[in-house]
């Protein structure tokens, strides 16, 4: 049976944070290489904006909505993200991959900050006719907010469970989780507690690494649990091997 896999690219990895919307090509190269490399697998990938919308977020403050004075803040974040999902999807078809940028902008809908909508019916058809959409976190209109982020990690827990997929990877590029400098080879609710990772200060506009571990924990409540991992290490993820990462798992 094939498999329907979930892959997310942080921003920072196939970007370079200090820059404005500097994309690593030479990287999504690679990675798509990865991923061309490996058959028989339907993968819906789903990258972050890392310096591809990040500033303008912040730069507009749409981690507070809208108050009047933002509104082009949707569309400069937008526009910002979408010339990274160009990237990839460009990156990915050189190397003959049906790949197709999916916007959540024009999909999902959001209340407070949170994802409430997304339509998948659309993503199931991709896969079934071997389409890869390759979506991003975004900036969505919001019930409560006017508009509000939605991250990357936010979509891979929704889609992962929407569309039931046997496995989850979030390429990164620090190796796993890390907790006094060393990968925790698991994580489940109650370690997240005990490594203080939780009350960690966030890094960006939707929390760094202690977001993404919240997300993938309620995930992981759900039965499916996730893996975090270097980017180099796409390859052994997709393969089954030892990615040396840190698997999200639910409590026992
Ligand atoms: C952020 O998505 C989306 C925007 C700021 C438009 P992510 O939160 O998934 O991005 P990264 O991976 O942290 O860069």
């Amino acid at each position: 049976m094939t498999e329907t896999v979930v892959l997310k690219l942080g921003g920072s990895v196939i970007t370079d944070k200090s820059g404005a919307c500097a994309i690593d090509h030479a990287r999504l190269e690679r990675i798509a290489s990865d991923i061309a490399a490996r058959e028989g697998l339907f993968v819906i990938l789903i990258h972050g904006a890392g310096s591809c919308g990040h500033p303008e977020a912040r730069r507009f403050r749409l981690d507070r909505g809208l108050d009047g004075e933002n509104t082009a803040g949707i569309y400069r974040t937008h526009a910002a993200v979408c010339r990274l999902n160009d990237a990839v999807v460009d990156a990915l078809r050189n190397e003959g991959i049906e790949a197709l940028g999916v916007h959540p902008l024009g999909m999902a809908l959001a209340d407070d900050g949170r994802l409430v909508r997304c339509e998948t019916a659309h993503i199931r058809l991709m896969l079934k006719h071997g389409v890869m959409p390759v979506l991003h976190g975004d900036v969505v209109m919001d019930l409560t907010r006017g508009a509000s982020i939605v991250s990357g990690d936010q979509l891979v827990a929704h889609l992962a469970e929407a569309v039931q997929v046997s496995r989850v990877g979030l390429a990164t590029d620090v190796p796993g989780v890390l907790c006094g400098g060393t990968v925790m080879p698991r994580i489940d609710r109650n370690a997240f507690f005990a490594s203080g990772i939780a009350g960690s200060q966030a890094t960006d506009v939707t929390g760094g690494m202690k977001g993404k571990v919240a997300e993938l924990l309620a995930l992981a409540e759900k039965g499916i649990e996730s893996n975090i991992f270097h980017v180099s290490r796409i390859g052994a993820f997709l393969d089954l091997t030892d990615h040396g990462g840190t698997v999200v798992a639910g409590s026992r």
